[in-house]
């Protein structure tokens, strides 16, 4: 990673990847409504109902929940995306992840290429508030039981 992506990931002012309002509002009005934000704090939270990192979304159950998942993209994504899945198979239970774009690992060859639908992102998000777009290429994953035909698409930002 270099200087630049390390000052933007972890500035107040990137809001540590938060997703863009606009965006969540077209993944919400395509995919939602989303009743739980698993991981946020009371300040991006994208859900009235939300874990944060001190309670740990990733040891909550999520059943019954449509959650919207922008997880933290640093070490440890892979235990998010897994976790995405898992609940997933769960009844009344759908997850939609926005994640970095990494089809070269494990996880994503493990998970997302069982997800019901993934579309890929043309161009860049700009996450939080940041000006500039992101260094890496993103993707929107729905979980949705495993009941579906997959599809993968594109998505535009
Ligand atoms: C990429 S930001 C997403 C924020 C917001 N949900 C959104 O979509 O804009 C990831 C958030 O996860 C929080 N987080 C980190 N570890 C967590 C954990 N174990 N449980 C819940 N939240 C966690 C971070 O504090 C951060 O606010």
């Amino acid at each position: 990673m270099d200087k630049n992506t390390q000052v933007l990931m972890f500035s107040s002012k990137s809001g540590g990847w938060s997703t863009p309002q606009d965006f969540f509002d077209k993944l919400s009005w395509r995919f939602g409504p989303f009743d739980l934000d698993p991981c946020a704090n009371p300040h991006n939270t994208k859900c009235l109902n939300f874990f944060t990192s001190a309670e740990d979304g990733l040891n909550k159950d999520w059943s019954g929940f449509s959650s919207f998942v922008n997880p933290p993209y640093g070490r440890g994504i892979d235990k998010w995306i897994e976790k995405g899945y898992t609940e997933s198979r769960k009844e009344n239970t759908r997850v939609v992840m926005l994640i970095p774009s990494r089809t070269d690992t494990k996880y994503w060859h493990k998970y997302v290429m069982k997800a019901d639908e993934v579309y890929f992102i043309k161009g860049r998000l700009k996450f939080g508030d940041s000006d500039n777009s992101a260094p890496f290429p993103s993707a929107v994953v729905v979980f949705d039981g495993g009941t579906h035909q997959q599809i993968f698409g594109a998505m535009n930002r």
